[in-house]
């Protein structure tokens, strides 16, 4: 039996990274997965390697009509949707003294408005069906603030906000809706490229055979866990929050981030 038996699941930004993994894991869950991305072929070859319980579509998460088609693909491919991970997001560096305007828009256009949109068209359905789970891919940097990357902080600090009134709007239709919020992930965004999103992390007090991880886990070092997440470590909790396990979760956040948002480590500085 799977977590995720009979259940239809769009992942957006599937082609590489944290979406992939999710998609993997939903599908070995037994979920039919639609692999949504703007980058097709590696979006065909994540479907491919699944197999027939995955379907690659192409989707610009900031475009509407690019959501209408990617839900009326599912539709008659899989049947209407049980969960959507609105993972697809881009970084970029925005201080706020020099950023350009233009790229600050972008940002929010992808990260923010696209989970918005995202929401909106195939919440739709899950509610007319009066049942599903959506997750919003947040950040740590939607819980707290960090520096140099204000306009990627700035839209997960809205979807985080979104998360909450479509948790109350969407609760008595019958949809879940979560935020989730990993810290320093091992994936292309922080430049780690051609590591297996299924790898599982080092065991603790070890370091990573994956030379690929190498600077990343340095990156994230200062953590209470001394390491970066893996994708796979992010996809488990996106499949407790799509799966029936997570039946009275709404409107919450959800955070795996090797503790990085838990306060000050003052040892040895007192
Ligand atoms: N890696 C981290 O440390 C980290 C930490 C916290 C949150 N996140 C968030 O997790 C999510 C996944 O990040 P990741 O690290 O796997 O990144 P990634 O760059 O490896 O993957 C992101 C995917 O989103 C896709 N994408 C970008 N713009 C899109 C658009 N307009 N429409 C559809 N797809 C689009 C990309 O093509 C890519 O496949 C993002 O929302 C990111 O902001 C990442």
């Amino acid at each position: 039996m799977g977590r995720l038996d009979g259940k239809v699941a769009i992942v957006t930004g599937a082609a590489r990274g944290m979406g992939e993994a999710e998609a993997r894991l939903f599908a070995a869950e037994g979920a039919r997965v639609v692999v949504a991305d703007v980058l097709d072929e590696p979006a065909r070859a994540v479907a491919a390697a699944i197999g027939g319980s995955a379907h690659a579509v192409h989707l610009d998460v900031s475009d509407e009509s690019s959501w209408r088609d990617a839900l009326a693909e599912t539709e008659a491919r899989f049947g209407p949707p049980d969960v959507l991970v609105n993972n697809a997001g881009v970084l970029a560096v925005t201080p706020i003294l020099t950023a350009d305007v233009a790229e600050f828009r972008r940002i929010l256009d992808v990260n923010l408005v696209g989970t918005f949109i995202g929401m909106q068209v195939v919440g739709g359905a899950m509610a007319a069906a009066g049942r599903g789970s959506i997750i919003n891919v947040s950040s740590t940097g939607g819980l707290v603030g960090q520096s140099t990357i204000g306009a990627y902080v700035a839209s997960k600090w809205g979807v985080r906000g979104l998360t909450k009134s479509a948790a109350i709007e969407l609760g008595p239709l019958g949809v879940r809706v979560n935020s989730l919020h990993p810290g320093g992930i091992a994936t292309p965004m922080l430049g780690v490229v051609g590591s297996d999103v299924m790898a599982e992390p080092p065991a603790p007090g070890t370091r990573a055979d994956d030379p690929a991880t190498a600077d990343v886990d340095e990156l994230v070092s200062r953590v209470p866990l001394r390491r970066a997440g893996r994708p796979i470590e992010v996809a488990r909790l996106a499949l407790f929050l799509a799966s029936d396990d997570a039946s009275y979760c709404t409107g919450m956040e959800f955070t795996v981030d090797g503790g990085s948002v838990a306060g000050m480590d003052l040892s040895g500085r007192l």
